[in-house]
């Protein structure tokens, strides 16, 4: 039987924030929900989650429905936070139960590791340490000259001896439930913080003659706990290189997987190429021999094959089709459906709209709230005016129709097929198709005029 405890209560002070620390973020996803998807996978009897600092919000933003959560009025340190979710772990009738303690703000502990501090408990207590080249800020193992575990020692309390220990506590424990249970009671906070450290069992277990083992996890950074945001920081790039080199190895081609960033989930064909800086939210597929040039950010768009991205666009709940153009300096975005073939140039916005095959906007326009169908080429600088300042209103424009340069379609709008727009036509009715449609000023010159002089 296994119950697990997540400690979320503090309020992260080190971070300096009005957000609770375990809500800030790594790769896009608060912290807290890697430790919770981590405690799931393990397939516990139950999961108890210790909330304090701002505990609404903290509820509200994770999915809790398979979760107990306890309330820890006010945070007087970790053992006093297993202390109030002790009550919630039954072990009645089960005289094997282990209870696994982990800390909401130490995010990248995998389950394989978890698995093996589990199987080393062995009806005692086991904890999870690391050899760190900069043990700043956490409990340093104290072991005796056997080499067993006497003691924890917090940062803050430990001798100018113990600061220079590179063993350190990453805070997650599997212990024997009953063991916990009695123990947990037997915490003073006559220390240097006057807290309840958690790690005060280690010397009760001792004192009870049961032998603390020890676990290393497969990386060191497994056990590297968020406390302020250089360590945040630290994590983030952590976690993002070892996501690169998993997409690699399946085929993913990056030119610096070191600038590279997905906040979500990523799928991709054979021969895809991402240059530096882009940045991936939500659900992204790209389909084969894809191309996407620098700094582009792609949000919940699907891309199929052989479609090129180039520098600095910004695509966002969009459908892409077949060996499309877009950018550089394009922005797609609101249900944009992208047909095969198109090309949507620098500097063009597309919002809310279907843009048909073959058809082209390749520089300087805004197309909103419309319906372009196939081989249609829109001119430089051709805006849809689809907003009058309380509603918005469509534009459809029919197959093979020509846009002039600098036009204005305001919406509601229809233009036929084949219609020609002349340049510069600000367009208020429906235009006809295969017609050349104009509306703007005879140009004349008015001889002798002069240009007004200073006074
Ligand atoms: C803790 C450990 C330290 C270890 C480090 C690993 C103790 C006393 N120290 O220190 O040995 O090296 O983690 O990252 O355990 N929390 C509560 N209620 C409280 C206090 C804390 O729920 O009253 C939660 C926090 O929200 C956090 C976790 O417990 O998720 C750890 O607390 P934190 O204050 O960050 O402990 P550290 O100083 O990092
Ligand atoms: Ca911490």
């Amino acid at each position: 039987m296994l119950n697990i405890i997540i400690l979320a209560a503090g309020s992260g002070k080190r971070m300096q924030s009005k957000i609770p620390k375990v809500l800030h973020t790594l790769a896009g996803r608060p912290m807290l929900e890697y430790v919770i998807e981590s405690a799931r996978n393990l397939n516990p009897n139950s999961i108890t989650i210790v909330l304090g600092h701002e505990a609404d919000v903290v509820k509200s933003c994770i999915d809790h429905n398979d979760l107990n959560i306890v309330l820890q009025e006010s945070q007087l340190g970790t053992a006093h936070a297993v202390m109030c979710a002790t009550s919630m772990i039954s072990f009645r009738n089960n005289k094997d139960s282990t209870t696994l303690i982990l800390y909401g703000d130490v995010p990248l502990v995998s389950v394989s590791t978890l698995r093996s501090l589990l199987d080393s408990c062995c009806g005692g207590m086991s904890i999870l340490t690391s050899i760190s080249d900069n043990p700043y800020g956490y409990g340093r193992i104290i072991r005796d000259n056997v080499g067993n575990i006497v003691q924890i020692v917090e940062h803050k309390e430990a001798s100018q001896e113990q600061i220079s220990i590179r063993e350190i506590n990453a805070g997650i424990i599997a212990i024997h439930t009953e063991k916990l249970k009695q123990w947990i009671s037997m915490i003073f906070n006559n220390n240097e913080q006057k807290e309840y450290y958690l790690t005060d069992l280690v010397k009760i277990a001792v004192n009870n003659s049961v032998i603390v083992n020890s676990v290393l996890p497969k990386y060191s950074w497994e056990v590297f706990g968020i406390n302020d945001h250089r360590q945040q920081a630290n994590i983030e790039r952590i976690y993002q290189y070892e996501q690169a080199k998993n997409y690699m190895l399946k085929g993913l081609t990056l030119s610096d997987p070191r600038r590279f960033d997905v906040r979500g989930s990523l799928k991709f064909g054979r021969d895809v190429f991402i240059d530096v800086g882009c940045i991936f939210e939500g659900l992204v597929e790209l389909g084969d021999d894809v191309r996407i040039g620098p700094y582009c950010i792609l949000r919940d768009v699907t891309v199929a094959e052989n479609v090129l991205i180039e520098a600095y666009s910004h695509v966002s709940n969009t459908i892409v089709e077949s060996n499309v153009v877009i950018g550089p300096f394009a922005k797609i975005c609101k249900s944009s459906y992208i047909k095969s073939k198109s090309k949507i140039g620098n500097f063009v916005e597309i919002k809310n709209t279907s843009f048909g095959n073959s058809s082209k906007a390749n520089h300087l326009a805004y197309i909103g709230d419309s319906e372009i169908g196939s081989n249609v080429n829109i001119g430089a600088g051709v805006v849809t005016c689809n907003y009058n300042g309380a509603n918005k209103f469509r534009t459809i424009i029919e197959d093979n129709a020509f846009i002039g340069s600098g036009s204005q379609l305001i919406a509601p709008i229809k233009i036929g097929n084949s219609a020609t727009i002349g340049a510069g036509t600000t367009l208020t009715d429906d235009a006809p198709a295969d017609q050349l449609t104009i509306a703007r000023s005879r140009q004349k010159t008015i001889v002798n005029w002069k240009r007004p002089k200073k006074n």
